[in-house]
């Protein structure tokens, strides 16, 4: 009797386990799939997303960690057509998309680094590496981008002196015949950017 109770218990033991397993398995090859098939966009069509989905997107910027969790973050929407040719003139790399976010971060919010430093970059990076993902799952197009002008964009939306801006992230339909640049998939072995100590 005992030995049918232990082959019963071993059985649950080994279904339990294998689908625990197949559980992890198929989150983690979900998310890789997610990020590896992300690549920046940078040919739009001109359809507009519509606001659920950028609101889905920026509760993924809400939702992202900060550091000491000040959430300095602020988070720009930029969506009109006049306001989309003012960003075609702070940043050459717009690509022709109908939205785009600019992610910045309160100077007075964020939390101190060192003597004279601020976790506020990081933060605002992680905030936006949030959005893109969320944007990814949905079927968004975006592309980060740093080339810009901060003075001219801190003009084009009136930013204050304590916002500082990141990032900008155009986003919406990738045009049909866009592709992923030849880098997207370059992507350097993993013995060469890690090391176990
Ligand atoms: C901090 C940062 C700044 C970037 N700035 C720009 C940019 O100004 N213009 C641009 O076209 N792409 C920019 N990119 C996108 C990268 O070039 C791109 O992510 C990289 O080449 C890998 O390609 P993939 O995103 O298609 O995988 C930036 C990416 C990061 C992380």
């Amino acid at each position: 009797m005992k030995k049918i109770f232990n082959f019963f218990l071993f059985c649950v033991m080994a279904l339990s386990s294998t689908s625990c397993c197949n559980e992890a398995n198929c989150a983690d090859k979900d998310f890789l799939k997610l990020a590896s098939d992300r690549y920046s966009v940078r040919k739009f069509d001109s359809t507009v997303v519509e606001p659920a989905l950028v609101e889905k997107i920026l509760k993924a910027g809400q939702l992202a960690p900060t550091a000491v969790n000040a959430q300095p973050q602020k988070i720009y929407v930029v969506e009109s057509k006049e306001m989309m040719e003012k960003m075609n003139e702070v940043s050459p790399c717009i690509y022709g998309a109908p939205h785009c976010f600019v992610v910045c971060y309160d100077k007075n919010v964020a939390a101190h680094r060192g003597a004279d430093g601020s976790y506020g970059d990081i933060d605002a990076t992680i905030v936006i590496t949030h959005m893109m993902l969320e944007a990814a799952d949905l079927g968004i197009g975006t592309c980060l981008v740093g080339y810009f002008n901060p003075q001219s964009l801190a003009q084009a939306l009136t930013l204050p002196e304590n916002i500082v801006p990141v990032l900008v992230m155009p986003f919406g339909y990738a045009a049909k015949d866009c592709e992923p640049s030849p880098k997207h998939t370059d992507r350097k072995p993993l013995d060469q950017i890690v090391e176990y100590r």
